[in-house]
């Protein structure tokens, strides 16, 4: 009986081991080209530099692209014929500089991939509505795009489908090849849990299991993110639809690597934002009296925030101030050079993956939902000393190179875990390196802040604005933002858009705030206040539709209107006042009155202060199976 069994699950091993997805899915060794070097250190504070290829990809996209993207955007808040101070149209009609624009999209599963995608569409000049309210264009001349976690499938699926449009990008495109297309993030098909029919979740499970086995047997380590992976290259990468996501011949989005996104059409013609995706490091050698008090993370804020974009991995803190490159991600020396490793929706996971357990008790890890997930991963793939809920990659920055300046140097492999697992939400991080050069930055927020409730209310840059201030006060300058999420709440400055660092110092960057912190004005219900999961597309279009809406209401001065009519004049302002400030040039009319109604002018007035209620992995994360983690894994019992 047990031999039969066991004859049977060989087999079937054999036959998958062949699969199409798995064979894509396997890393691919050859020698290192030339001059090649694992790591890069990217210089000490102050004299930062930044990827050769990405620097070229910036300035040739601000020479070729940006002019006629910023006309475009000019065009349409002309055309609302609000009256701007001049210098907004010689600003944008690039007499002096253009805006050095950044836009970064927080975590929150579903519900942030949709809040996202949402506000990116009232930015976006093809949607024939925000061209016409005069804020459609942004979006096309924003040098850069972060996302983590649900932002990060928004981001990482948006560059690599060819930047579409917003209601392509959700609900895919026609091809005559669909299993090569962009078939749409297909929300209405649970993710890991895709069936209703347990043993055929089960099954499923297996397959996922059964993709990943050529990488394990070329050497690697695999854990629950390669998992993930396999199940997010069917929502988030091409090749997958409604019609042939069962189908198990196919490569779901295996063998897309993240590093190829530069061959993408929009990619290689310098038209959409340079991506960027954020994870953390889940190093057991952290200060752990680093992790903010009273709250579910799990990762100290002192260890490095991971960038991972298509040219290179790493961090520009200070703490490892180094990238390997993203190509060549599972090299860990300069002859052998290992391709193929980063695939997309295994990059995309481990920004998302905030299903790491870490350091708890083992009743906690037994009772959770990743239990029988990675208990199938060890039964079916047995492995020793790894932590099999985190992401695996192989460790390039080591002790040679490092000379003790990296906490895990001396780890054969280096774990992370989703962005927000050390409390920020928000990837405005990459986007305050200040060899970027960014000034005006947009921080759009769907992270739950309430322990009841699915709002957003300023918990992210709260501990943004901590983590600089205490640990990195000179790589990074963030303009003052209220100190705790009360204050937040008693000055509404999350249920419509705020700018922060107005009148503050120029050194630091504007942040134009798009929070997910209430009902729309309009009277109906709200939608965005859940954690969705499988979502039908006729409900998909409804939450779009209505963070759209709640994209258009800016901050009325009368409380009895729905929209704010200078709300798009008032985002122009924003959007160049850096630009402005370097001309010497005072600010004036219109955006004068803007910035006293939009801005927060530094005062806190709340009568109770609290800490950030509940910003952490636990209260963002994908919705995978609707189930929320009180608390970390058992470092013991992850090592199976
Ligand atoms: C900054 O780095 C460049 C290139 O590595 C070097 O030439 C220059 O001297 C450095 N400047 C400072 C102030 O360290
Ligand atoms: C702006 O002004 C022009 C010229 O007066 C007019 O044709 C156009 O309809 C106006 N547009 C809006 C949105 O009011
Ligand atoms: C794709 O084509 C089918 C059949 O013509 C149609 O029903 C469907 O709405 C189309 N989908 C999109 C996203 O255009
Ligand atoms: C994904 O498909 C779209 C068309 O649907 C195409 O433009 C894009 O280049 C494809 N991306 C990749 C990485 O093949
Ligand atoms: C969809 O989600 C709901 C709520 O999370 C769940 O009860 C239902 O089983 C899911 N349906 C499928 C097909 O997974
Ligand atoms: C669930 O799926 C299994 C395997 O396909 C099948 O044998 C079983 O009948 C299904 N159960 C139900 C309740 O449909
Ligand atoms: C799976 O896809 C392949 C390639 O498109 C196709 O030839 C095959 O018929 C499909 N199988 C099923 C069961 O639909
Ligand atoms: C470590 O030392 C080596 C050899 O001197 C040097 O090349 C490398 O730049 C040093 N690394 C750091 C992070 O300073
Ligand atoms: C790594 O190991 C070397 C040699 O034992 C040691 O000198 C160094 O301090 C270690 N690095 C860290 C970050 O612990
Ligand atoms: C513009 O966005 C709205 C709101 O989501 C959507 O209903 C509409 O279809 C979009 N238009 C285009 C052309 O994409
Ligand atoms: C530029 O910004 C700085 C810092 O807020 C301020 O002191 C200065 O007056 C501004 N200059 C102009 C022309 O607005
Ligand atoms: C600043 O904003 C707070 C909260 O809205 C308000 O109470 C205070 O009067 C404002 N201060 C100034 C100087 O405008």
């Amino acid at each position: 009986m047990l031999a039969t069994l066991l004859a049977v699950l060989t087999a079937s091993s054999l036959v998958s081991a062949q699969s199409a997805a798995n064979q894509a899915y396997t890393p691919v060794s050859g020698a290192c080209p030339s001059g090649f070097e694992v790591v890069r250190l990217v210089g000490p504070v102050g004299n930062q530099t930044l990827n050769q290829q990405e620097v070229e990809y910036i300035s040739t996209r601000k020479a070729n692209v940006l002019p006629d993207a910023w006309k475009t955007y000019l065009a349409n808040i002309q055309a609302t014929n609000a009256s701007l101070p001049d210098y907004v149209a010689s600003i944008l009609s690039g007499e002096s500089r253009y805006p050095n624009v950044g836009i970064a999209s927080s975590g929150g599963g579903w519900r942030a991939t949709l809040w996202g995608a949402g506000i990116l569409n009232f930015l976006d000049a093809r949607n024939e509505t925000s061209a016409a309210l005069g804020t459609g264009g942004i979006l096309q001349a924003a040098q850069y795009l972060s996302g983590l976690s649900g932002g990060a499938n928004l981001v990482g699926s948006f560059a690599q489908a060819n930047f579409p449009t917003i209601q392509t990008l959700a609900f895919g495109t026609n091809s005559t090849d669909p299993t090569s297309a962009w078939g749409g993030w297909l929300p209405q098909i649970n993710q890991q849990d895709p069936y209703t029919n347990a043993t055929q979740n089960a099954e499923y499970l297996q397959e996922l299991i059964d993709e990943i086995r050529g990488k394990y047997a070329a050497g690697f380590s695999v854990s629950y993110n390669d998992i993930t992976a396999r199940d997010n290259g069917r929502h988030f990468v091409n090749g997958t639809n409604a019609e042939n996501f069962f189908n198990d011949t196919l490569l779901h989005g295996a063998g897309y690597t993240w590093s190829s996104v530069p061959n993408v059409p929009t990619f290689a013609s310098y038209s959409q934002p340079f991506p960027i995706l954020i994870a953390t490091l889940l190093s057991p050698n952290g200060n752990f009296s680093n992790i903010i008090p009273n709250s579910s993370d799990i990762v100290p804020t002192s260890n490095p925030i991971m960038e991972m974009n298509v040219f290179e991995m790493g961090s520009y803190d200070p703490t490892l101030a180094a990238f390997t490159p993203m190509k060549y991600l599972g090299t860990t020396n300069d002859s052998v050079c290992w391709t193929n490793y980063d695939q997309t929706a295994f990059v995309v996971g481990a920004s998302g993956d905030w299903n790491t357990f870490y350091n708890t008790s083992e009743s906690v890890l037994v009772n959770s939902y990743v239990y029988p997930i990675v208990t199938a991963l060890n039964e079916s793939i047995p492995q020793t000393d790894i932590v099999l809920d985190s992401s695996l990659f192989p460790n390039p920055f080591r002790a040679s190179i490092m000379n003790g300046t990296f906490i895990d140097e001396n780890e054969t492999l280096i774990m992370m875990s989703d962005g927000a697992s050390d409390g920020e939400a928000i990837p405005i991080q990459p986007l305050m390196v200040k060899a970027r050069g960014l000034d005006t930055i947009f921080a759009l927020d769907a992270n739950q802040d309430f322990a009841n409730a699915y709002w957003s209310a300023g918990g992210s840059l709260v501990n943004t604005q901590n983590r600089i201030n205490t640990l990195f006060p000179t790589a990074y300058s963030m303009p003052p933002i209220p100190t705790n999420t009360s204050e937040f709440s008693a000055q509404n400055l999350s249920i419509r858009p705020t700018f922060f660092g107005c009148d503050t110092s120029t050194e630091a960057p504007l942040i134009i705030y798009i929070a997910n912190g209430g009902p729309p004005r309009n009277g109906e219900a709200p939608l965005t206040n859940q954690q969705p999961s499988n979502l039908t597309l006729d409900q998909t279009q409804a939450f779009l539709d209505q963070v759209y809406a709640i994209a258009m209401q800016g901050y009325p001065t009368n409380a009895s209107e729905v929209n704010d009519p200078e709300w798009p004049a008032c985002l122009a302002c924003a959007v160049v006042d850096r630009a402005r400030n370097a001309t010497g040039t005072e600010r004036s009319g219109l955006c004068s009155s803007c910035f006293e109604r939009y801005c927060w002018n530094g005062t806190e007035v709340a009568l109770t202060t609290t800490t950030t209620t509940k910003s952490g992995a636990q209260s963002m994360g994908r919705s995978v199976m609707g189930v929320v983690a009180s608390t970390l894994v058992a470092a013991a019992l992850a090592y199976f």
